[in-house]
């Protein structure tokens, strides 16, 4: 919702927006400035409200002649701009060609849509009929260059989140070069001392590892400048009060609809206020507007909790549900078989299907055939671009083999990286200037590969018929999307400093194409595992492969990580061999499967090579996700123990009605002797009374007992013995309300 509220005289006081229980609010000073007043528990301010607090400095610059009672510094600001008296990071920069700054943006006039902002093809939910949808924009004018940025805020309909981003006009009559865009600025004030930081780095193979610190004074930034978002996590910060645990606590959460160059930034100043920042990575961006030109940054989501980590992490699953496209919202997935761990490149026909009538033994409901099949692909040398089965391992052709997996019963499913050239093939040695590469310098190979210039239309075009041709043959029920390195020394027919912006627009303009005419197809994103795993890319792909990692015990902590934003639908999790393919560790089947529990299950196996008996418990395990497959997908995911805070991870999924729940607990480090765990499930119903049995530890009683029980003194176990990692599960069924 939102109102506007104004003073005896009729004059703009604030801009109140709400969305559920949280309320954001602007208020205009002297009919012009912009001043940021609230971001947290909604509430109506009065018309006779006070004035910003921005008292003069000593030391500081008074911006108005004549008007010494405010000093911009001090002052809370919806989108600073730098070159003037406030000394803190701008939110945008942008010069004339010969250098004159864009600057002292002013308030000029407002509207209130009902629809989400134009953002020129960036990634936002799509529109649905019925749905209420109210977007503020608020146009504000630098006067000398005739720069003009027009700020958008959408109250998100699934609660407790706000979408902001800007755009920029050029009414001037000269060029204008925007060097910095960011989506969003948010001046919180005096909260300085009190707060914390969460954010995550990584790399390949250990994405998302998650690090909570005091926030110091200074200004504290992360982001990638890979061309992707990055293994690194998602463009995402989180402040959290200090101490604030699962349930208790206020958090803010950002994060960006974008899976380019991005930053994250939170600059705690002298006075204790702290300005949080995000948006486009500005150090290799910049923009040319020509007069009469727009250009829109992408969408940030702004999230706020009362209740803790669990909190925010509910409001951006709920976002993160409603971002996906509408025909995965609610969908179940299938649990696949994935062939990249059981045979790589090696394989043909006959091996395939014997590996798909062993995924339906193990009880897969899809088969995925990974890398290798095009071209003369036998490695990762060759072959990306040519995107024709490889008649000597496929000798039908893509659809006779899709058919033959689904007369096993199977779903059939296809990897492709449409967004890549290797130097070895025939798509390169015909179009060899398709590949981003920098005008008289050798361009550098990662993963033996190049990428695509997709900012260039006819490239652009060739991906998406190359997909779509691929997508007409085999009619696959799923496809693993994936994207195999960073950009480096990157040049196109773009300017530099545009060209990993357009190749994205060209990119997300490919995948709304091709994702809307396939609403079946699961789409499932992955960039070397999670190296693209963002909120921009989930309108796309509702799923995305987390990690390369298997191990539940590195495993289980990228899984915590991930879940701060996305649910646990949106978390492809296999269950692999042991000992694991990455990090050469043996792993106990139970905490291997329970581990993959934690989301969208799948199997990275080769049945052959099990045993008899790791077969029959496989099937088991593949059996019990399946029947609690509802709960484990669409409840409310919970984090339990984190794997950050000790040897343990636990974490749970209770129904959105609560009538039931399932617990997971992973020792991660063995101990021997162990004292009994408790392990203490929110969100149940208090006074209900509900029985807990557990599959996983021999001589466990099942026990009755009450929602508040659970949430106050919890289950109580003495870990099972002789298996490393222990693992087990807990099943609570509410018996009567
Ligand atoms: C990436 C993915 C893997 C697999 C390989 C195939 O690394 O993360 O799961 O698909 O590519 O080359």
């Amino acid at each position: 919702m939102i109102t506007i509220i104004r003073d005896a005289r009729g004059e703009i006081r604030y801009f109140v927006l709400a969305s559920k229980e949280a309320g954001y609010i602007i208020s205009l000073h002297k009919g012009r400035i912009l001043s940021h007043y609230h971001f947290g528990a909604a509430f109506t301010p009065c018309a006779a409200g006070p004035v910003p607090l921005a008292p003069p400095q000593g030391f500081g610059v008074a911006e108005e002649r004549g008007d010494t009672s405010y000093s911009l510094h001090r002052l809370a600001q919806e989108y600073p701009w730098g070159l003037g008296g406030d000394f803190r990071s701008p939110a945008f920069a942008a010069e004339t060609p010969r250098g004159a700054p864009c600057m002292e943006l002013a308030y000029r006039r407002h509207r209130i849509t009902r629809s989400w902002p134009d953002l020129d093809g960036l990634p936002l939910p799509d529109p649905e009929s019925g749905e209420e949808v109210e977007t503020l924009e608020l146009d504000l004018e630098d006067p000398v260059t005739g720069l003009s940025v027009t700020l958008l805020y959408t109250p998100f309909p699934t609660g407790g989140a706000f979408l902001r981003a800007a755009r920029f006009s050029n009414g001037g009559t000269e060029p204008l070069i925007i060097r910095r865009a960011l989506s969003f600025s948010l001046d919180l004030p005096l909260r300085g001392p009190g707060l914390e930081v969460l954010a995550t780095e990584g790399g390949w193979a250990r994405e998302r590892v998650l690090e909570r610190r005091p926030l110091g004074r200074g200004r504290l930034e992360f982001g990638s400048r890979r061309g992707v978002s990055g293994h690194g996590g998602s463009p995402a910060l989180l402040l959290a009060e200090a101490g604030s645990g699962e349930d208790s606590g206020e958090v803010i959460g950002a994060t960006l609809l974008y899976s380019g160059d991005w930053i994250m930034a939170v600059e705690r100043a002298e006075d204790e206020t702290v300005r949080f920042q995000g948006g486009l990575h500005p150090e290799l961006f910049a923009w040319h507007l020509l007069p009469g030109e727009t250009f829109a940054s992408p969408a940030a989501l702004l999230a706020h909790s009362t209740v803790g980590l669990g909190g925010i992490s509910e409001v951006f699953h709920r976002a993160a549900r409603r971002l996906m496209p509408a025909s995965w919202r609610d969908r179940e997935r299938p649990v696949l078989l994935n062939s990249w761990e059981a045979c790589y490149f090696d394989y043909d026909e006959k091996r395939l299907l014997e590996l798909a009538r062993g995924a339906k033994e193990l009880g897969a409901e899809l088969f995925v055939l990974d890398d290798g099949w095009f071209g003369r692909r036998d490695n990762d040398c060759s072959s990306l671009g040519d995107w024709r089965a490889n008649p000597r391992k496929i000798p039908g052709g893509l659809g006779t083999l899709a058919d033959k997996v689904r007369a096993l019963g199977l779903g059939f499913g296809l990897w492709i990286e449409p967004e890549a050239v290797s130097p070895d093939s025939d798509l390169f040695r015909t179009h060899p200037d398709w590949a981003l590469a920098l005008p008289g310098r050798e361009p550098a190979e990662g993963r033996n590969q190049f990428i695509l210039d997709l900012s260039r239309p006819e490239v652009a075009a060739f991906i998406e018929n190359a997909v779509r041709s691929v997508l007409a043959e085999a009619k696959p029920d799923y496809v693993k999307w994936d994207m195999n390195r960073p950009f480096s020394r990157s040049g196109g027919v773009s300017m530099q400093g545009e060209l990993r912006h357009r190749y994205l627009l060209a990119l997300y303009g490919i995948l709304r194409r091709i994702t809307r005419d396939h609403p079946e197809t699961l789409f499932e994103g992955c960039a070397g595992g999670g190296g693209r795993m963002d909120f921009g890319m989930i309108p796309f792909f509702p799923q995305f492969w987390a990690s390369d990692n298997t191990d539940a015990a590195f495993r289980a902590s990228i899984q915590h990580a991930s879940s701060l934003l996305f649910p646990p639908a949106a978390l492809g999790a296999h269950i692999s061999a042991s000992p694991n393919h990455q990090t050469g560790r043996h792993a106990s089947l139970a905490s291997r499967a329970l581990c993959a529990f934690g989301g969208s299950l799948g199997l990275e196996l080769d049945p052959e090579r099990m045993s008899k008996e790791d077969q029959r418990k496989t099937r088991e395990f593949v059996e019990r996700y399946k029947a609690r497959r509802a709960l484990i997908q669409f409840g409310k995911q919970r984090r339990l123990l984190s794997p950050y805070e000790g040897g343990d991870a636990a974490f749970a999924s209770v129904a959105q009605d609560r009538s039931r729940a399932f617990a997971v607990w992973l020792r991660l480090r063995a101990l021997p002797n162990p004292a009994p765990v408790a392990l203490r499930i929110p969100g149940l119903e208090d006074r209900a009374v509900y029985r807990v049995s557990t599959q996983d530890i021999g001589g466990f009683q099942p026990f009755e007992a009450t929602g508040s029980e659970l949430s106050s003194r919890g289950i109580l176990f003495a870990p099972p013995l002789g298996e490393d990692p222990a693992a087990a599960s807990f099943d609570i069924e509410r018996l009567s309300a």
